[in-house]
């Protein structure tokens, strides 16, 4: 028997949905795809008018129905197109190729060198102060029992704002700030810039950089300072490294020491870098003068204390092996870039 196809309102609604599920298949950009769509289901399409011309609601089902798969086929066919496009797009664009890379900055070793120190105080229950780049002459000298006739205090050798105003020559300066605004205990550093009028050269210039340590309590000895020193330098440049303390004199300390530290380069052995001594200079340290004590209202009978204070520029100096201490000014990129 000859198949007859179904025909709902005079449309052959199987030829219809066969024909237009063939042709959404076919569609190759949903832009094709629209155009089918508006073939078949458009306002002027077959079946949009028949449905329009509907009395019963047999047809009218069938009919809905019908439109229903299609809109659906179309749905599916016109998300298939689009992924194909971005698919194809993506391959014209070639994602695998490696894009620009943007240059990441980094801090300047010195920097990095003043956060490393800050972080070791904070271990050990210090407070990081921030102190003043522009002092008074007292600040700078007279608290600290300087005496009048102290080169140090000539204009050769410091920089004048004024007759009692001056850049900073030492960290030391944040000490007697301290100490004018709290009562002890004080456990603190204090980081940054001082100045003195050097002419530069491969290792002085005349800004650079300086932590400064205070400790104010009961019953504190040079012991105390050795212990502090010890740990600070360890955690520094490495465990086995020794501190080695000789006489010296500050007038703000009583006794006064410079420090010493293992060698860097070598470890204590001996290198061109430690003139074959095994040792590096470092800085100043001593027990805190009652003179200064007394110039900031504190009763030396009571309170003892330390204080010590270094280069940083010469610990990132050493730490980097730089041989010049002005290429940490130079911004030369081709240097900084190494950090
Ligand atoms: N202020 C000294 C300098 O710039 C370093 C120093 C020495 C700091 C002895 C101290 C100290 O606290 O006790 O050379």
């Amino acid at each position: 028997m000859e198949k007859r196809s179904v025909t709902v309102a005079a449309v052959d609604v199987e030829a219809l949905e066969r024909d237009a599920a063939a042709a959404v298949a076919a569609a190759s950009t949903p832009e094709e795809l629209d155009e089918i769509r508006i073939r078949y289901l458009g306002r002027r399409s077959e079946l949009k008018q028949a449905l329009r011309a509907v009395r019963d609601r047999e047809t009218g089902m069938t009919l809905n129905a019908v439109r229903e798969r299609l809109e659906a086929a179309f749905d599916t066919r016109e998300t298939e197109l689009e992924r194909d496009q971005l698919a194809k797009r993506d391959q014209a664009l070639d994602v695998t190729l490696p894009g620009t890379q943007l240059r990441r900055g980094r801090l300047h070793p010195l920097t990095q060198i003043r956060r490393e120190v800050e972080d070791i105080f904070l271990g050990l229950g210090y407070e990081i102060i921030d102190s003043r780049e522009v002092e008074t002459v007292w600040h700078n000298f007279d608290a600290l029992n300087q005496p009048l006739t102290h080169p140090s205090r000539s204009h050769r050798d410091t920089f004048y704002v004024d007759d009692d105003t001056l850049l900073r020559t030492h960290t030391s300066t944040g000490q007697i700030r301290v100490m004018e605004q709290r009562d002890p205990p004080i456990y603190i550093a204090t980081l940054g810039r001082v100045y003195r009028r050097d002419t530069p050269s491969p290792r002085s210039t005349p800004n650079f950089h300086q932590v400064e340590a205070l400790a104010v309590d009961r019953g504190i000895t040079l012991a105390d300072l050795k212990g502090t020193l010890m740990h600070f330098f360890r955690a520094m440049f490495g465990e086995g490294r020794d501190v080695r303390m000789r006489t010296s004199f500050f007038p703000f300390t009583e006794p006064s020491v410079e420090f010493d530290v293992t060698c860097f380069l070598c470890a204590g052995k001996g290198c061109a870098f430690c003139k074959h001594t095994g040792w590096f200079e470092m800085g100043g340290a001593g027990v805190v003068d009652p003179a200064v004590f007394e110039r900031v209202g504190y009763d030396p009978e009571e309170w003892s204390g330390f204080a010590w204070g270094l280069g940083l520029d010469r610990i990132a100096a050493q730490r980097h092996g730089i041989p010049d201490i002005r290429m940490f000014w130079e911004n030369d990129l081709r240097v900084l870039r190494q950090f």
